[in-house]
């Protein structure tokens, strides 16, 4: 007797994710595909002692059932943390999440119908395109790095536009301030709303940070608690621990209650422990004290990979050094290399790499690759670069 069929939408997959997730437990290999954070950068003791503390001297907010949006304690130190000039935010305005990807699920579970039009930043975090994949959006792409983009054209009569405007995943590029402008200008004539994906904000290496989408729309708004039409999206991930599991939403009180009628049919509550150990961890600054160490580390990862790559693929690549975040975009200066190939052939020489059609709604693009510099030494991302030096020249050779 043969089983029912899969859903249809899972056709539309790819396993890019798990072959460089399997990739990493291959030996000798080299993965330069991932968005992995160092291990070494994560505060271990001070965890310890919040998880420690979360049960014995919590247990209620720990190990009971929690409110579904998060414990108010956790939401009231967000709030508190993000308010300032006009952002003024309550309770009422943060919700958290089981990490930043559910909070991508929850927003398209909560916006879009089937066929609805979304306004993507292009190229696209691949975990969002995979989010979304069950409604079969129709996306508008955005190429935010040129300027002959229409922002208010993309948005108007779309659900919602996708930004990461702090070093995107996986372009590694900021939005600069006046398309920042446009974009919240956009959102407030079309009524679009509009998501700001912001897991790399605190990962500035070069550079004062630019404002916020959540901070400008909020620009000149009453005493009341933020009513704009930004939908932000926040993570401890990058700046403690991706096992935490710890993101929130800010964003008007209507939308908060829309997302968190969607997280009772996901996963009830984020884990309480987690949530006390956040908690503990905010109010105490840790992400703070641990900062200044990550981006020493991760500023001189990334001028180690740009310095190997100026050595070993001036002739093969074009990319913009970032100024922040985890990855370097290197587009193919030849056209006819496809960089789905690349992924296979690198594997052959030791080194792995995300290929850009992943991250195009449309799969169209072949040309980049994507390169995290973040979880592997200097030596390593040197050896690297090189072995891909060797993939590519071998790859363009079969041509
Ligand atoms: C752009 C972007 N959004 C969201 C996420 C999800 O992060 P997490 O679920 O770990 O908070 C990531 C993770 O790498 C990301 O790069």
């Amino acid at each position: 007797m043969s089983r029912p069929a899969l859903a249809r939408w899972l056709s539309q997959t790819n396993d890019v994710t798990q072959t460089f997730l399997a990739a990493g437990r291959i030996p000798g290999l080299i993965n330069l595909a991932g968005g992995l954070p160092d291990p070494s950068v994560w505060p271990v003791d001070a965890l310890a002692g919040y998880a420690q503390s979360a049960v014995a001297d919590h247990p209620g907010d720990s190990l009971a059932y929690s409110p579904i949006d998060g414990l108010p304690g956790l939401r009231d130190v967000i709030a508190a943390r993000f308010s300032r000039g006009d952002l003024k935010l309550g309770r009422e305005n943060v919700m958290v999440t089981t990490g930043g990807m559910q909070a991508l699920d929850l927003v398209g579970k909560v916006l879009l119908d089937q066929g609805d039009a979304i306004a993507a930043q292009s190229p696209a975090y691949l975990g969002a395109l995979d989010a979304w994949m069950p409604r079969g959006p129709a996306y508008r792409p955005m190429r935010l790095d040129t300027n002959d983009v229409d922002i208010a054209g993309c948005m108007a009569g779309a659900k919602f536009a996708y930004t990461v405007p702090n070093f995107s995943n996986p372009s590694g590029r900021l939005v600069e301030a006046d398309q920042r402008q446009e974009l919240v200008a956009a959102a407030h004539d079309t009524g679009c709303w509009l998501v700001e994906d912001d897991p790399y904000g605190a990962l500035y290496y070069d550079g004062d940070p630019l404002p916020r989408l959540l901070d400008l729309s909020a620009k000149g708004q009453g005493d009341g608690p933020y009513d704009g039409p930004v939908i932000y999206l926040g993570t401890l991930s990058k700046e403690l621990a991706p096992g935490m599991r710890i993101g929130w939403v800010i964003a008007a009180p209507e939308m908060i209650v829309a997302l968190t009628t969607a997280k009772q049919g996901s996963d009830m509550f984020t884990s309480g422990i987690c949530q006390r150990m956040a908690q503990s961890a905010l109010e105490d600054g840790l992400p703070e004290q641990v900062l200044p160490q990550i981006i020493d580390l991760y500023r001189a990862r990334r001028d180690a990979l740009c310095a190997a790559m100026a050595e070993h693929l001036g002739d093969l690549y074009d990319w913009d050094v970032p100024k922040g975040g985890m990855f370097v975009w290197a587009v193919a200066k030849d056209p006819r290399l496809n960089t789905d190939a690349l992924m296979t052939r690198g594997l052959d020489h030791g080194v792995c790499i995300s290929p850009s059609s992943v991250f195009d709604p449309e799969g169209k693009d072949h040309r980049a690759t994507r390169l995290n510099f973040t979880l592997n030494p200097p030596e390593k991302l040197a050896e690297g670069v090189r072995r891909l030096a060797e993939a590519t020249r071998a790859e363009l050779a079969s041509l």
